[in-house]
This record gives C-alpha cells, sequence and structure tokens, in this order.
C-alpha cells in the first residue's frame, strides 16, 4: 500500500507541467522538477538548492519570526527581510522621541545593532520524509524527540493530507538584531491603500543580522556573541531582470487550500470571508479614527492595524477572485468528472458523499468558532484575561500568580489603548450576539449583559471595574474580575469549539480523514496535474518567470514600476504618500550614481517587479532568485487579482510583488547613509 501510495506520489509531482507555474514544491524532491526549471531558464542543479552534506541555497533561507521569510546576504549573519516582517521589531523599538517607523533606522556600527528581545530565526538543517517509519509504527513524537537530541528544533508535517509525513530539523537563533530599515515612508509607501495592488512603490524591506555563540551555535542574547556565519548566503546581482526571465522563490508559503471541494470553495467565498470582512471593518475604523487623533496611538496600534487590515483586504480580493473565476462551479464539474471515474472502486466510490457529509456536519459550528474569534476574541483586555486564566489554573499560589501576571502587563500596556479596546468590545459583542445562532450566546453572558441594560451599559461596567487594565493587580483581583468572570461564561464555548479547531474548515479531523483517501485517488485519477502538497509554513520552491499581465480590457500591467511613479503618488498632505525630501531631491537632481538606469525610455531607478511565481502568505521577505541563484529581489505581496491563489491559482493573472534588490541597495546606500553594508554582501 506504501510502496504504491509513494510511486504514485512521486509520479504525481513529476507529471508533466499542467498549470504553467502553479506549485510550492519541497527543496529535497525538487530533483522532480528540475527538468522543467532548467527548460525555463534555471542554470544549477538540485543538489544547488537542497543539500544535506554541502552547503546549498537553503542554508541562506530562514524563517523569520512566526510567519515569513528572511535570507542571508553576507558572511557575517546580514538577512534581508521584508520592512513589514521586522515591522513589529521596529515598533518595539520605536518610542515618540526614537520614531524609527517614521525617521527609519540605521545602526552606526555593530555595537549600534539593535536586540530585539522575543524575535527568533530558523534555519532548516535537514528534512526528511518519514512516510515508511510512521507507516511501520514509528511515533512522530519520537523521530522528533530523536532529532532534537543535538540541539535541534523538530517537528513532523503531514503532506497531501497526511499521505506523506515528512521530518523537519531546525536551529532556531534567538539573538537577532535590528540593523536597519527606511522610514516607513519607503518601507510601508502606499501603506494599506496600496496593499495587494499592483503597480507598487514600496521599498518594503528592512535588515538584521543573526548573532550566535562562539561555536557559531544557537544561543541566548550576550553581549559576547559573535555574528553568525552561515553556510550558504546569496550573492546579490544588480544586472535586474527583464520580461521572460526566471526567477525563482525560495521561502515558508503558510497556508494553502488547493485540492478542497466545491464546498469549502462556497464556505470561503460565501460565509467566512464576508462576515469576517464585515467584523474587521468596523474594528479597523475605531483604530484608525483614534490613530488620527492621538501620535502615539498612532505608533502603539500601527502593527495592530496593519495585520487587521492585511487580512481584511486579502479576504476582499479572495471574495471577488473566487466568484470571477468560478471557482466553485469549477471544482463541482472536476468532482462530477471525478465521480464518474470513481464509481467503479469501491474504496473511492463514496469519498464525495462522506466529505460532503463531514461538511455539512461541521461547517455551523465552525462558523461559530470564527465568528467567535473574530468578534469576542477581538477584544483585547479578554484575550488577556484569557491567557492570564489558563496560567491561574496552573498556578495557585497568590504571590507567585501576581508576580507572574504583573511581570507580562507593561509589555501588554504598551501597545494597548483602553478607549479603542471599549469601543472595540461594544461593536463586536453586539455582533457576535447578533450573528450567533438562535441559542447560541451563552446563557449566563447574555443575562449578565442584560443586567446591565444591553451590550452599552454591560461594556462600560466591565471597563470601569477591570483592574487588567492597570499597571498592577492582585491575585484576589484577578479572581473577582469582572472580565476573567466574563472569560468563564464562555468556558463551555471555549472548550466545546476545541473540537473544530482547525487552521481551516477542511482542517477539522472529521473532514480532513477523508481528504487523505480522496488525495490518493486524485493523484491516481488525474495523471497530467502536477500535484504539490498544500503550504504548512515548510520550506518550498516556487519557480516561473517575469511577467506583466492584462489588468482589465485594455489595461496591461507592465512587470515593473520605477522611481517616477513614487514621484506621481507624492503627496505631503497624506501620511503613506509622503515621500522622504531627499528622495525628492536625489530625483530631481537625477543623482542616481551607480544605481541609475534606463527603463521605458528614461533614467530612473526600478523599485518593484512581478512575476508568475506561486506564492503565499509567509513568503514574505522571501529572497527572489534568477537563473544563476543570485538574489535579485525580496518577495514581498501578491497583485490584486492573485489573492484568491490560495485557493485557485491562475496563471493568466496571478502575480507575486517584489522589491527590486537595486533599489533596497540604492535606499541603504544613498537614504539610509549606510553604504558600509554594502561592503560586505557579494554585490555583482
Ligand atoms: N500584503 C502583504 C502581506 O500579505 C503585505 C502586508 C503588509 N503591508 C500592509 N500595508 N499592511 O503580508
Ligand atoms: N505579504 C505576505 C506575507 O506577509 C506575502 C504575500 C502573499 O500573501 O502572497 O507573507
Amino acid at each position: 500500500m506504501i510502496k504504491k501510495l509513494l510511486l504514485v506520489i512521486s509520479f504525481a509531482m513529476a507529471a508533466a507541467v499542467s498549470h504553467a507555474d502553479e506549485g510550492m514544491w519541497l527543496p529535497s524532491l525538487i530533483g522532480s522538477r528540475i527538468k522543467d526549471m532548467r527548460s525555463k531558464g534555471f542554470r544549477l542543479t538540485a543538489e544547488d538548492i537542497y543539500s544535506v552534506n554541502r552547503a546549498s541555497m537553503k542554508d541562506a533561507v530562514v524563517l523569520f519570526g512566526g510567519g515569513c521569510t528572511g535570507e542571508f546576504v553576507s558572511a557575517e549573519g546580514l538577512l534581508l527581510t521584508n520592512h513589514h516582517c521586522g515591522y513589529g521589531a521596529i515598533q518595539q523599538l520605536s518610542s515618540v522621541a526614537n520614531d524609527y517607523l517614521t525617521d527609519g533606522f540605521w545602526a552606526p556600527s555593530r555595537e549600534g545593532e539593535l536586540p530585539v528581545p522575543g524575535l527568533s530565526v530558523s534555519i532548516l538543517v535537514r528534512m526528511e520524509d518519514v512516510t515508511a517509519r510512521v507507516a511501520a509504527g514509528e511515533k512522530p513524537a519520537d523521530i522528533v524527540a530523536e532529532a532534537e537530541k543535538e540541539g535541534h528544533k523538530a517537528d513532523v508535517q503531514q503532506m497531501y493530507y497526511g499521505n506523506q509525513q515528512f521530518l523537519f530539523v531546525y536551529d532556531v537563533f534567538s539573538d537577532v538584531r535590528l540593523v536597519g530599515a527606511p522610514p516607513s515612508s519607503i518601507g510601508k509607501f502606499g501603506g494599506d491603500t496600496d496593499n495587494w495592488v499592483w503597480p507598487r512603490h514600496t521599498g518594503d524591506f528592512s535588515v538584521f543580522r543573526v548573532y550566535a555563540g562562539k561555536d557559531n551555535r544557537p544561543a541566548g542574547y550576550s553581549k559576547e556573541n559573535r555574528p553568525y556565519r552561515p553556510r550558504r548566503h546569496f550573492t546579490i546581482s544588480t544586472r535586474g531582470v527583464e520580461e521572460g526571465d526566471f526567477t525563482m522563490i525560495y521561502g515558508f508559503p503558510g497556508s494553502t487550500q488547493e485540492y478542497v471541494t466545491s464546498d469549502a470553495v462556497e464556505y470561503v467565498a460565501e460565509v467566512s470571508d464576508p462576515m469576517k470582512i464585515a467584523l474587521r471593518t468596523q474594528r479597523l475604523d475605531i483604530i484608525a479614527a483614534a490613530q488620527a487623533r492621538d501620535a502615539a496611538v498612532r505608533i502603539q496600534y500601527a502593527s495592530k492595524h496593519a495585520s487587521i487590515a492585511n487580512a481584511w483586504k486579502k479576504w476582499q480580493g479572495e471574495v471577488l477572485g473566487l466568484r470571477r473565476l468560478g471557482t466553485a462551479a469549477k471544482k463541482r464539474a472536476y468532482e462530477r468528472e471525478f465521480a464518474a471515474w470513481a464509481s467503479s472502486r469501491p474504496e473511492y466510490a463514496h469519498l464525495l458523499d462522506s466529505i460532503h457529509a463531514a461538511y455539512e456536519a461541521v461547517r455551523p459550528e465552525y462558523y461559530v468558532a470564527e465568528l467567535y474569534s473574530e468578534s469576542v476574541g477581538a477584544i483585547e483586555v479578554f484575550g488577556r484575561a484569557r491567557g492570564l486564566a489558563g496560567t491561574r489554573s496552573r498556578m495557585k499560589d497568590d504571590a507567585e500568580f501576581a508576580g507572574t501576571a504583573n511581570s507580562s502587563q507593561a509589555a501588554f500596556l504598551k501597545n494597548y489603548n483602553a478607549d479603542i479596546d471599549r469601543a472595540i468590545a461594544k461593536r463586536m459583542i453586539a455582533e457576535f450576539m447578533e450573528r450567533m445562532p438562535e441559542g447560541g450566546v451563552p446563557a449566563e453572558f447574555a443575562a449578565a449583559v442584560s443586567s446591565h441594560g444591553g451590550v452599552d451599559g454591560y461594556v462600560d461596567w466591565l471597563f470601569g471595574n477591570t483592574a487588567l487594565t492597570h499597571e498592577k493587580f492582585t491575585a484576589a483581583e484577578f479572581d473577582a474580575d469582572p472580565v476573567v468572570r466574563m472569560v468563564a461564561m464562555f468556558a463551555p464555548l471555549d472548550k466545546r469549539l476545541a473540537a473544530v479547531r482547525a487552521r481551516n474548515l477542511s482542517d477539522i479531523a472529521s473532514v480532513r480523514r477523508w481528504y487523505t483517501p480522496y488525495m490518493q485517488a486524485l493523484m491516481e485519477w488525474d495523471t497530467d496535474r502536477a500535484f504539490f502538497p498544500d503550504a504548512n509554513l515548510t520550506l518550498r520552491v516556487a519557480y516561473g518567470s517575469v511577467a506583466g499581465y492584462d489588468y482589465a480590457d485594455a489595461v496591461y500591467h507592465r512587470h515593473v514600476s520605477t522611481l517616477e511613479g513614487v514621484i506621481e503618488k507624492d503627496n505631503p498632505e497624506i501620511y503613506d504618500y509622503d515621500v522622504p525630501q531627499l528622495l525628492r531631491d536625489i530625483h530631481a537632481a537625477k543623482d542616481y550614481g551607480r544605481w541609475g538606469c534606463d527603463i521605458g525610455g528614461r533614467r530612473t531607478v526600478p523599485v518593484c517587479f512581478i512575476a508568475t511565481n506561486h506564492t503565499s502568505g509567509g513568503n514574505s521577505g522571501s529572497p527572489v532568485l534568477n537563473g544563476r541563484g543570485e538574489l535579485v529581489g525580496i518577495n514581498f505581496d501578491r497583485t490584486w487579482l492573485s489573492t484568491m491563489s490560495d485557493m485557485e491559482f491562475d496563471p493568466d493573472v496571478c502575480r507575486n510583488i517584489a522589491v527590486d534588490i537595486r533599489y533596497v541597495l540604492f535606499v541603504m546606500d544613498r537614504i539610509g547613509g549606510a553604504s558600509y553594508l554594502l561592503e560586505e554582501m557579494d554585490i555583482r
């Protein structure tokens, strides 16, 4: 059985290219794609991409924090990622007096590089197919424990809904320091307005350095630590890219659902996304209004606002894209064909019905889970109380608990504003109660709300009496706290929803179990489809080429944007479009030095470019490499018409967006005055 399955998988991976450029491939199995990659312009070998024995490109790629990618560009641990990936760190180190978000930051020397508590990067040591070992009865936990013996961090991840199991072994470095960041007027240029949109003019990069112990191994922060010496770092090419050039993205895409059935697509496009969009619109309005009134609040809520808005906007594009493509209808037709084939195969014939029935059984409950987490779960002080309630249940000693709780209180309050949270709580509780199916609101909670004359009265009472927004509180105060009592009222619901807690609807165990044989059946049936495992925050390779696309009737979008577009958008009145004066001056004088080039008949500086690589959230910060494996850009986004590619990739319009590495170097050199950093890079 396993033999047969492995054969099916390896055949499926090597199959002819049926969907041009679609796919996120496992680096250790990239050999099956190399022929196709080389036919598109890749000049290197599978061993250059991934090797256990010798240094390979994989040694230059890191998982940055919990959900971005970064890449080494020097022998001394210098790391590039996106500005929006470093955003939390830059904000954490900022104050109104030292506002690195607004002004940017460039460490004057190694000693001036700023440690970022809580930030870590993970480097993949190796990956290994352990499907056969698991099938033979070995427990994943034992495989992990064995792999972690030498100070590594490991986990076993499933591919193709459990048809394949992979062990991933990482080194996790926790001494990571901020080296530089452009001002937001470059790094976040265009803000949330331009987010998910092409043409784009964002210099979305920031610079960090990884430090290690004397032995070059991971070590907690220490003054004695030294810059980490990676096994491999990327050479940078300043030759630039032309339409049609090969590009490859090496990084950590977080989550896709390419194989789910029409039911799941309909749930996302018609139920889940619309609900989440409606709730976030209200949260964002409240936060934005408070930010506009107060500069300190603008900094406090900058990172929160950006991340709430990011998914909010993406979901809107995703709904439009899934409807435009008719993804659910196409899937239904595909399912009919599959059903005809499967009807004569008893082991597969029931699968679509089983999947459908499983969805019917869990969908209402999953909706409640999503609604609850986007509404009540979005109240910050509620989240704080829930977290601490967990600690309290394990920590009975009053003094010990108060000490622990109060030690993290300053960090909570640093980016917290009770007026914003109170306004959000009023809206979110009202939405929760309105949208919740009949009888779903916890009875005790409903009673508490009405005993205060309704939601607003209840919330005002909560915020008027809670101690959790104070700098300090005692264990007794905590135990009696109204927000903690509210958390307790939701405990039964929390417990009930544990059964449907999953990354998405199709990942709930009772649904997922049918996807395991369904994937297997699809691979057997649809033999010329190129199957790749859905993204799951493990290291992947995507490849394609630089390309424009037809945006709308009579509107073609060119593959490259330039400094001319930055200046066209310049508007000192709007925070997101207020170009730094120095950049205006450089543009006016056309004083580009070595960074100038001719694009579209003008002397200018390239800013961003787009390509056909299949990427997803998590690929932010990923190196964009040319056919020689040289760094030509940093990936940071997808275009508006691509936002549905987590469910259906449309090769005609799906484009990833990268910041051109020449713009990165230009900004470091000419705006940041950090030309000394260029000296430690290999620039060709
Ligand atoms: N859309 C990109 C991604 O999904 C960039 C997000 C950060 N930028 C922003 N304006 N919020 O992460
Ligand atoms: N900006 C996304 C991220 O933070 C990557 C873009 C995407 O989702 O394609 O990972």
